[in-house]
């Protein structure tokens, strides 16, 4: 029996989005790529409501931490990366592994970064990046990206550089208001596609960086990446076709639902989830003020076995998330991202009830 997927991603993907994959193959150096690339480009650029630069990379979303560290520091300049989880610190080891310096700003796991926290580390030192992670799955901490944006407006050497991973097309975004410089992610969250693909939107004044950058590599020149683009309006490398065709059609059925209201449909999984965690006697790890539109991780305060739980909704047709690394005891989370709606998670929370007698 297929489980479905309550974890943080990958997500449940629809039938007709699988199919959609199908299709006969056509050359990458084709008119009907050239068109193919052209429709998702222009989708998701009306779906964010941007004028910046988007690009779809065959890789899945960590590519952008490389990319990040290859192509936005210039040398002798450093990083600043916002720490408070597993996968804003893997954002920091990827500048570091590009040989790249960066300096830490970290709190304690399931805590938010403020945007005083920031503005005291850019006081005491120049930095040509930072780096936060909007929707730290790891411990469900959400970030103010609009407030965080709105203090770098005052920082102009600075590029603000999101993981957006495991929040873009779900929780509300607007890079251009939120003056984002590289935001990106992954199709296999709330994008609800197979992993494979990774979305970057770029700012012209991220992209204009890259020409002081040496040493770019080759599958993460954002340059070379963007100047193949201008001339060919295709992609340097052959990219996955086949999800591309997904994603042209999963994002013409976004599109008709409107980003406003996806946004909607998560906030309302969320507010539902946090509400049922702490009337049953659960506590919700992220700190208030900062909780996730689209993973809920709540603390496990009645010593619950989830790997036992899982065995049991199995059973049922759905899998839900033990805690993140450290978190594995402490912790469970569930993914509402993607394709699910609030009578899914209805159903899911039932199936919970009745397992753990709640
Ligand atoms: C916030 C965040 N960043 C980065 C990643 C890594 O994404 P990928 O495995 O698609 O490269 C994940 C994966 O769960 C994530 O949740």
């Amino acid at each position: 029996m297929h489980k479905k997927l309550w974890i943080p991603g990958p997500t449940e993907v629809k039938e007709d989005v699988l199919q959609a994959q199908t299709k006969p193959l056509v050359g990458h150096r084709s008119k009907e790529f050239t068109a193919l690339y052209d429709s998702v480009l222009t989708q998701l650029r009306s779906f964010f409501k941007t004028e910046q630069h988007v690009l779809v990379l065959t890789a899945s979303g960590t590519i952008f931490m490389d990319v990040t560290g290859r192509n936005l520091i210039r040398p002798g300049k450093k990083a600043l990366c916002c720490i408070n989880g597993s996968f804003s610190d893997r954002m920091y080891k990827a500048v570091v592994g590009c040989g790249k310096e960066a300096d830490k700003l970290e709190v304690e796991w399931g805590k938010g970064i403020t945007v005083d926290m920031i503005k005291e580390k850019l006081e005491q030192s120049e930095y040509d990046v930072l780096t936060i992670c909007w929707n730290e799955t790891s411990t469900g901490v959400k970030a103010d990206l609009q407030a965080i944006g709105d203090l770098l407006k005052f920082y102009p050497d600075t590029l603000l550089v999101v993981d957006a991973v495991s929040a873009m097309a779900g929780d509300l975004l607007w890079p251009d208001e939120m003056g984002t410089d590289l935001i990106f992610a992954s199709t296999q969250k709330c994008f609800a596609l197979p992993p494979g693909l990774a979305v970057g939107i770029v700012s012209q004044k991220a992209l204009d960086r890259t020409q002081e950058v040496p040493d770019r590599g080759l599958y993460t020149d954002l340059k070379a990446i963007m100047d193949y683009y201008g001339k060919k309006q295709q992609t340097p490398s052959t990219p996955n076709i086949s999800l591309l065709y997904a994603m042209d059609h999963k994002l013409k059925q976004m599109l008709e639902e409107g980003a406003e209201n996806i946004y909607k449909r998560h906030e309302e999984m969320a507010e539902y989830t946090h509400k049922w965690a702490l009337e049953k006697g659960f506590g919700l790890f992220a700190e208030e003020g900062f909780r996730s539109v689209t993973v809920t991780t709540v603390a496990n305060k009645l010593g619950k076995d989830v790997g036992e739980l899982n065995k049991a909704l199995a059973e049922k047709g759905f899998v839900i998330a033990n805690g993140y690394g450290k978190l594995k005891d402490q912790t469970f989370r569930i993914g509402h991202m993607g394709e699910h709606t609030l009578d899914d998670l209805k159903e899911l929370l039932a199936a919970i009830e009745e397992i753990w007698n709640l």
